[in-house]
Formats: C-alpha cells, structure tokens, sequence
C-alpha cells in the first residue's frame, strides 16, 4: 500500500480540523473513506467528498459508546467494504489542570480518547486479520509523553501510546501493524474553547517551537499516510512525533545552558 487504490480506510473525528484533511489525503491517494464523527457535520463533509468523486460514506457515532461504533462501523463495512486501515483520530480535551479535574471529568476524557480507540479497533481487527494485513495509526500527542496541562486527555494519550505497543506485539504476526503519531500545536477547532479566553495564545506558544513554527493539519496528514502505507512496511510499534522539534528537548534550558539565541 504505497497508494491506497482499492483500499477502505476508516478515520474516526473525520469532521475535525485534522479529520477532513485526513480524509483527502488518503481520498487523493486512492482510498475510499469510511468517516465516522459524534457530530453530525460528518454527513455534510461526505457529501462534499461524494461531490468531488470520492467513494465515501458516513457514520455518527460517539467512539466512547460500544453499541454505537459497532453499529456505525457495521454500515460503513456494508457501504464500502471490509476496513484496511483504521486511523483513530478522534479525541477532545476537558479539564486544563488537575484543580478542575472532577471524576466525571476525568471519566469522560478518558473514555472518550482512550476507551473510544479501544472500541474502534476491535471490530476493526477481524477485518484485518480475514485479509491478512492492516494498518491501524492512532493519533496521539504530545502530551502523552510529557506534562503539559490537560492532565486526564494526556493520561488517555499515554495509554493509548502502549495500547499501541501491545496491539503490535500480538497482530503482527497477522501482518498488522500498529502506530501513533504524536501532534504538538496545530490550529483545529479543539483550541476554540481555550482561544476564546486567551486570543493571542499561539504567539505565546511559538517560542517552545524549535522550528518557529507550528504543525498544519498537512503534515499531520502526510505522517499518518507514511505510516499506514508499505512504505513504512517495517515499521510497528512507533511513535512519532509532528510536533516542529518540540519534544526534541527542554528549549527553555538548551538556551540557558548553550547560551545561543535559538
Ligand atoms: N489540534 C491539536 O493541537 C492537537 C494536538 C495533539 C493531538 N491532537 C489530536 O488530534 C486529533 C484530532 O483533533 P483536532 O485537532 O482535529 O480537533 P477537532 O476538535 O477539530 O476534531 C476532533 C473531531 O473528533 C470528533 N470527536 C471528538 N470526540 C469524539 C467521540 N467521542 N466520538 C466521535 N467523534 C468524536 C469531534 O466531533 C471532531 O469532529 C485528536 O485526537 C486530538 O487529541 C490535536
């Protein structure tokens, strides 16, 4: 799978700021598109894809619900056919801190980002195992290696990189494989919320970024295609970072302790 021709790809949160530039980039590439969202301008982003040629169908589902991905996903196989590559991108964050983190809090940022990924992969498994081959990449972030704030969405992004690691030890020999990609800042609408009371925070943010910049949807996009193509045919179990250098370091400290303006 260098192209994706022929291929049924299933993103989760494909109305997202990332999910819609998912779904092209995989659309460009030949995939039929299986998109799958709790919000209901899924069907309008499908329509839009179905207008511009696009072999796509879609489902509104709440990934934290069992019953409700089954459903969703057993109408999206019927529609478009057993799934070849999962892309488990749907995810939200609550609480900024721990002060603010009440349990229901804390259950809702972890069923929703972590659960939800469990609940997609399952059913998606069989398929790939009937055919012998599949690619699951799951979408991380950075702060699931190190902490940033939102502490209950960084645990689930934690766990999710070893849910992983385990789903690459047991299905390799299936010929599945099992990645993350680990997103710094990029600019969708899961910022809205913290926009509207800090306007100017990503200005804030740009000096954390060695590359002075931060991550488009794009490039977000081009790394998860890398990994579910045969191009990245031995590679499983991996996290990577798109995060322009952020977690190459503590920045803060390298300037301190090179004593160079970067
Ligand atoms: N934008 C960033 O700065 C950033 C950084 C690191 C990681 N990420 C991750 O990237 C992924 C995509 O986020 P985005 O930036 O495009 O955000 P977004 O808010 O634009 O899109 C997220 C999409 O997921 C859907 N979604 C959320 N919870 C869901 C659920 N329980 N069931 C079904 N659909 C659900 C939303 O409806 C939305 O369409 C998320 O997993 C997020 O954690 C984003």
């Amino acid at each position: 799978m260098t192209g994706f021709a022929d291929k049924t790809v299933l993103i989760t949160g494909a109305a997202g700021g990332i999910g819609k530039v998912l779904s092209r980039t995989f659309a460009e590439r030949g995939a039929r598109i299986a998109a799958l969202d709790k919000n209901d301008d899924v069907v309008d982003f499908v329509n839009s894809l179905v207008a511009d040629g696009i072999q796509a169908a879609a489902a509104i589902a709440d990934i934290g619900s069992k019953d409700e991905v089954s459903a969703a996903i057993a109408s999206l196989r019927a529609e478009l056919g057993s799934i070849d590559v999962l892309v488990n991108n749907a995810g939200f964050s609550g609480a900024s801190n721990l002060e603010t983190t009440d349990e229901d809090s804390w259950r809702n940022d972890i069923n929703g980002n972590l659960n939800g990924a469990f609940n997609c992969t399952r059913p998606v498994l069989q398929d790939m195992k009937k055919s012998g081959r599949g690619a699951i990449v799951t979408i991380g972030s950075v702060n699931g290696t190190t902490a940033l704030g939102d502490p209950a969405y960084s645990a689930a992004k934690a766990g999710l990189i070893n849910y992983t690691k385990s789903l690459a030890m047991e299905y390799g020999r299936f010929g599945i494989r099992a990645n993350v990609v680990s997103p710094g800042s990029v600019r969708t609408p899961i910022w809205d919320h913290r926009i509207e009371r800090e306007p100017e925070i990503f200005k804030r943010l740009l000096k954390w970024y060695p590359l002075g910049r931060i991550a488009e949807p794009q490039d977000i996009a081009n790394a998860v295609a890398f990994l579910a193509s045969d191009q990245a045919a031995a590679i499983s179990g991996a996290v990577l970072p798109v995060d322009c250098g952020l977690s190459a370091g503590n920045i803060a400290m390298a300037r301190e302790i090179t004593q160079l303006e970067f």
